[in-house]
């Protein structure tokens, strides 16, 4: 028997796992990707929202992966949208955006803030936490921690 298919015999995953983590290279800092976005990029560290097909008038909102992306003006840059942890500071409830009233609200027991985070209504104590944002046009990019 070969050593290379002996050791692929014996450790199967090895070569899976390397070949997983080669296909979660950040296209962004690919050399070979020429700057270009070409989709979201899948990582545990953080989100990717495509401003082309989502969020594309004020007043909507998304909410994925224990995130709360909010879009609070038209213009297409980093300063139209919000992006909160999607875990109320009271109780750990699932917030949602209201759109008409401009709030961000929880539904378990009615806490209130606004669009910026800030506490309006309790039982919550404290305001949203805001999560770090970056613009990768076509992409925001919303970092989970
Ligand atoms: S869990 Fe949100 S107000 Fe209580």
């Amino acid at each position: 028997m070969q050593r290379r298919d002996f050791l692929q015999a014996a450790f199967p995953l090895t070569a899976l796992s390397a070949l997983c983590a080669a296909c979660q290279k950040d296209a962004a800092t690919d050399p070979n990707n020429n700057g270009a976005n070409t989709g979201p990029v899948v990582n545990n560290d953080f989100e990717d929202f495509d401003v082309r097909t989502q969020l594309l008038q004020p007043g909507e909102f998304i909410s994925r992966r224990g995130v709360l992306i909010i879009r609070i003006a038209a213009n297409n840059d980093l300063s139209a949208f919000q992006a909160f942890s999607n875990v109320c500071p009271h109780a750990g409830g699932q917030l949602q955006f209201e759109a008409a009233s401009n709030q961000v609200w929880c539904p378990v027991h009615g806490s209130r803030f606004t669009a910026a985070g800030q506490l309006l209504l309790g039982p919550a104590a404290t305001g949203l936490t805001t999560l770090r944002t970056e613009w990768r046009f076509p992409f925001i990019r919303v970092w989970l921690r």
